[in-house]
C-alpha cells in the first residue's frame, strides 16, 4: 500500500512584479524521506521556502496538503504555516546572544508559568527534554553568544520541532549546513536523519552535492522557478544534476576576464604574527601562489585571515608585501596596501540591500571613478558576465538579489579594486556548484596574473581543488603544511579534524 505523502504541494506559483519566481512547482515527500531541493543560485528554493513558511505571496490555484488535510496556498500565513506544521530552520541561526538556550529555546516554545511567574526550574528542566529528544548535549544554562555554528545549528532544530511531534511535522532547511564544516554538517545531518527515521518529512535546501548524495532519498532540481528534474538515491548522479541546473543553453564557458595586476611581486611574508587566537605565526606566500588555511572552527584559521585584513588589530609581529614592510591595523590600512578580506557573512560585512546591484559593485572606489560613468558601466557589465549574475540587471536593488547572486556581486567588487592580497573566508558560502567552478576559475586566473591568495574553506575538497599548499592552524599556530602531491580532500580532512 503506498504511504500517504506528508507534504504535497500543486501548482504553487510565486511573482515579483512581472517575474515569475516559482512557476507551477508540484513536489511530494514522503514520511521519512529527505527530499533535497536544489537549484543554481536565483532558481527559486528560498522563494519555495517563504512560500511554504507564509511569508512570500503565493498566487491563487495553488493546493496544499499537509498531513492528509487540504488548504489553498494563498491561504498560508506565518501563524497558519507553523500551526499546520511546517517548522524552518535557516543559514545563520539567529538566536538572541545575550539569552541561555533554555530561554531561547522558550522565546519560541513558551515560558513555563505560575500565576504570571517563570518557573525557572521547569523551565531547565524542559529544554533538556527537548534537548535530549535529539540526542543533543548542550548545557541549557549557556548563553548563547558561547555557542559555536555547529551548536546553534543543534539548537535551532530542537527549538523547531521543540512543539511538534516528528510525526506530523514537516522540517525546512534552507541552507541551514552552508556555514558549518563538512564534519560539523554531518554530525547536524546525522539528527536529522535520526527524526526522519522516527517519521519527520525533510525538504532541504543546500549546495553540497556530497551532503546530498550522503542525506538525501530523493532530489528535486529547480531551474528558473520550474522543476526540470527528479532523482532517486539509485538515479543520483552529480553530474546530471548539474546539468539539470544548468540547463541546455548555459553550457558556455564564462570566461573570467579581469585586467592583469601589476607585474611586480605581491609574495606576503609573515613573521612572529600575534593577536586574536593567533600565537607567533610566520609563514611566506609566493606571488601568485593559492596558499589554502584549514582547521577546525575557533582553532585560528579564520583568525589568521582576520589580523592579515585588518579586522582584528595584530599585537606583535611583522608584515612584508613584495619585501616592503607594510603596516596593518584596520582594514583601510590593508586595503591601502592592496591586501582585502572577504567573509562570507555578507549580511553583517557586506552589501547595502537598498542602492542598486550597480552602485554596490562600484561602491569602494567611487570616488575614483569620478565622472568616468562610462568607464564604472563598463566594469559593471564585465563582471556581471564573468560572475554570471542573475537577474543579469545591475539596476535592481541588491536587497533582491538570491543570497548566491549577492555573494557574487560582492566577490565582483573586491575583483574590480585589483587586489594584490586577496583573503578568502570560505567564498562559496550558499553559492551553487557552476558558480563556484566560476569563483575558482576566476581566482586561479587572479593568482597566474599575479594576485596572492589566501582562502579558508570549511570544504576540504575546494582548498585540494584550488590551492597550490595548505597551512593547518590549531590553538593558533600553523602545526601542518601540505605541498604539492599530499593536498588531496582525505589528507585536508584528517590534517583539520584528526
Ligand atoms: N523580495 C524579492 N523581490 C524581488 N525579487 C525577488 C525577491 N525575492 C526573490 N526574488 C527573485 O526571485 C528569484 C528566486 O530567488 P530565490 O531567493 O528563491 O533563489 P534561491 O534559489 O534561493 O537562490 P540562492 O541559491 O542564491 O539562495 C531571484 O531571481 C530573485 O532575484
Ligand atoms: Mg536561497
Amino acid at each position: 500500500m503506498p504511504v500517504e505523502a506528508r507534504l504535497s504541494i500543486r501548482n504553487l506559483s510565486v511573482s515579483f512584479g512581472s517575474h515569475r519566481a516559482l512557476d507551477g512547482l508540484d513536489l511530494d515527500i514522503q514520511p521519512g524521506h529527505i527530499v533535497g531541493l536544489l537549484g543554481a543560485n536565483g532558481s527559486g528554493k528560498s522563494t519555495t521556502v517563504k512560500a511554504l513558511s507564509g511569508l512570500n505571496p503565493v498566487e491563487p490555484g495553488a493546493t496544499i496538503t499537509l498531513a492528509g488535510k487540504s488548504f489553498g496556498g494563498a491561504d498560508l500565513d506565518p501563524v497558519e504555516s507553523r500551526r499546520r506544521g511546517i517548522r524552518v530552520v535557516h543559514q545563520e541561526a539567529p538566536l538572541v546572544p545575550d539569552l541561555t538556550v533554555a530561554e531561547a529555546m522558550a522565546i519560541h516554545l513558551g515560558f513555563p508559568t505560575t500565576s504570571g511567574f517563570i518557573r525557572w526550574k521547569a523551565l531547565r528542566q524542559r529544554s533538556l527534554a527537548r534537548l535530549a529528544e535529539f540526542d543533543i548535549a548542550i548545557d541549557p544554562d549557556r548563553l548563547c553568544r558561547s555557542l559555536s555554528a555547529a551548536e546553534r545549528a543543534l539548537v535551532s532544530l530542537a527549538i523547531a520541532l521543540g512543539d511538534i511531534s516528528v510525526e506530523r511535522a514537516v522540517l525546512i532547511l534552507d541552507e541551514a549546513t552552508a556555514s558549518l564544516s563538512t564534519a560539523d554538517a554531518s554530525r547536524f545531518l546525522a539528527k536529522v536523519r535520526d527524526a526522519a527515521d522516527r517519521g519527520l518529512a525533510v525538504l532541504m535546501v543546500t549546495h553540497r552535492l556530497p551532503e546530498v548524495r550522503q542525506h538525501c532519498d530523493e532530489v528535486v532540481v529547480l531551474r528558473d522557478g520550474v522543476s526540470v528534474a527528479t532523482f532517486t538515491r539509485e538515479t543520483f548522479d552529480e553530474i546530471d544534476v548539474v546539468h539539470a541546473m544548468v540547463g541546455p543553453t548555459a553550457s558556455q564557458e564564462h570566461e573570467a576576464s579581469h585586467e592583469p595586476t601589476s607585474s611586480a611581486g605581491n609574495a606576503l611574508t609573515v613573521t612572529a604574527l600575534s593577536g586574536a587566537g593567533i600565537d607567533e605565526v610566520s609563514f611566506t606566500v609566493r606571488s601568485g601562489e593559492v596558499l589554502g588555511i584549514t582547521g577546525r572552527s575557533g582553532g585560528g584559521a579564520s583568525e589568521l585571515l582576520r589580523l592579515l585584513g585588518g579586522i582584528d588589530v595584530p599585537t606583535d609581529g611583522l608584515l612584508e608585501l613584495n619585501g616592503e614592510p607594510i603596516v596593518v591595523r584596520g582594514p583601510r590600512e590593508a586595503i591601502g596596501a592592496g591586501i582585502f578580506y572577504i567573509s562570507a557573512d555578507r549580511l553583517t560585512e557586506g552589501g547595502v540591500a537598498t542602492m542598486t546591484v550597480a552602485e554596490n559593485l562600484v561602491l569602494p572606489r567611487i570616488e575614483r571613478y569620478g565622472l568616468g560613468r562610462t568607464r564604472a558601466a563598463e566594469d559593471v557589465a564585465r563582471m556581471m558576465t564573468a560572475l554570471d549574475v542573475r537577474p543579469p540587471d545591475a539596476t535592481v536593488p541588491f536587497g533582491s538579489l538570491s543570497g548566491g547572486n549577492q555573494q557574487k556581486v560582492l566577490l565582483a567588487r573586491w575583483l574590480l579594486l585589483e587586489p594584490r592580497v586577496l583573503l578568502l573566508d570560505d567564498p562559496t558560502v550558499g553559492v551553487d556548484p557552476n558558480t563556484r567552478e566560476v569563483m575558482f576559475r576566476t581566482l586561479r586566473s587572479l593568482a597566474d596574473a599575479g594576485t596572492t591568495v589566501l582562502l579558508r574553506s570549511s570544504e576540504p575538497e575546494q582548498l585540494a581543488r584550488l590551492c597550490d599548499r595548505v597551512l593547518v592552524v590549531r590553538d593558533g599556530r600553523i602545526v601542518n603544511e601540505l605541498t604539492a602531491g599530499t593536498i588531496t580532500t582525505e589528507e585536508i580532512s584528517l590534517a583539520t579534524y584528526a
